[in-house]
């Protein structure tokens, strides 16, 4: 197992965000969670990123407890993610973005930086080569001199891909990949997907498109108010009887709004 999710609780206030979610995820597989808004994914990405830390429980990657441990330590084990709302900068380019993503795994420090000591441009060097080859497996090489707020929506949801990989992670945390895509843009996300898994890469997908989650993933875990309510491979998912109702709950809800 890479991932190792145990019993792991957070509240925020009264509300149980996350309530004692226990899950494992074997390596070099696709494993998606689901459910409606507000049901804690996002909360659960951040547990595991480290961006909060749980109540209770435990998270082991590669075996290492990471839970309570900074961000920036947990993502040099080899935890990368994307944002639900993307979070790239408008007024650098593309390729800046992703080398930002790859440098928070340099190995020159500060001092080589201000010295401006050949160690450092050399690294530079790599780095930049690296991202390009990035950006080109993800077919997207030729934005890479361009402003990332300037480029598409769908290839700006491209260019984060590119920056979580700059890391060399082992596993990648997606969150909402498809979000605001057409079906084209979708599809295209999904290839991106199994392309990375066969580099290697594990990923966890939180994705509220279904058939794009059916499509691609090995696993489900489905969350509901925090609790972990069912999990298997989607052709159970898909007939488990409360995931097909807490989701006609989620249709029937929508369809009372004016
Ligand atoms: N930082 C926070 N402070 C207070 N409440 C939060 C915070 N983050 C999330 N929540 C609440 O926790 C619940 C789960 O949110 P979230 O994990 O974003 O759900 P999901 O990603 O499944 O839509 C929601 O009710 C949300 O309002
Ligand atoms: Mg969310």
């Amino acid at each position: 197992m890479l991932l190792e999710v145990k019993n792991v609780s957070r509240a925020f206030g009264g509300l149980r965000a996350v309530d004692d979610v226990s899950f494992s995820v074997p390596k070099n597989s696709i494993k998606a969670i689901i459910g409606p808004n507000g049901a804690g994914k996002t909360t659960l990405f951040n547990l595991i990123s480290g961006s909060l830390r749980p109540d209770s429980g435990r998270v082991f990657f590669n075996g290492r407890q990471i839970q309570g441990r900074p961000p920036h330590t947990i993502a040099a084990r080899g935890v990368s993610r994307t944002f639900q709302n993307i979070k790239l900068f408008h007024n650098m380019t593309v390729l800046e973005n992703v080398m930002v993503g790859r440098h928070t795994r340099s190995r020159s420090g500060f001092m080589a930086g201000i010295f401006n000591l050949p160690s450092c441009w050399r690294e530079e060097r790599e780095i930049e080569n690296r991202s390009r080859g990035i950006l080109d497996m993800l077919g997207v090489s030729g934005l890479a001199g361009m402003n990332a707020g300037n480029i598409a929506f769908g290839s700006q949801r491209i260019v984060e891909f590119a920056r979580a990989l700059a890391l060399e992670p082992e596993l990648l945390l997606l969150d909402e990949p498809a979000a605001g895509l057409n079906m084209h843009e979708t599809a295209e996300i999904a290839e991106i997907i199994r392309k990375i898994r066969e580099m290697g890469v594990t990923i966890l997908i939180i994705e509220h498109d279904m058939s794009l989650i059916m499509d691609i993933s090995d696993d489900i875990v489905v969350l509901s108010s925090g609790k972990m309510i069912a999990e298997g491979r989607p052709s159970d998912i898909q007939k488990n009887p409360e995931v097909i109702r807490i989701y006609l709950g989620e249709e029937d809800a929508q369809d009372q709004e004016p």
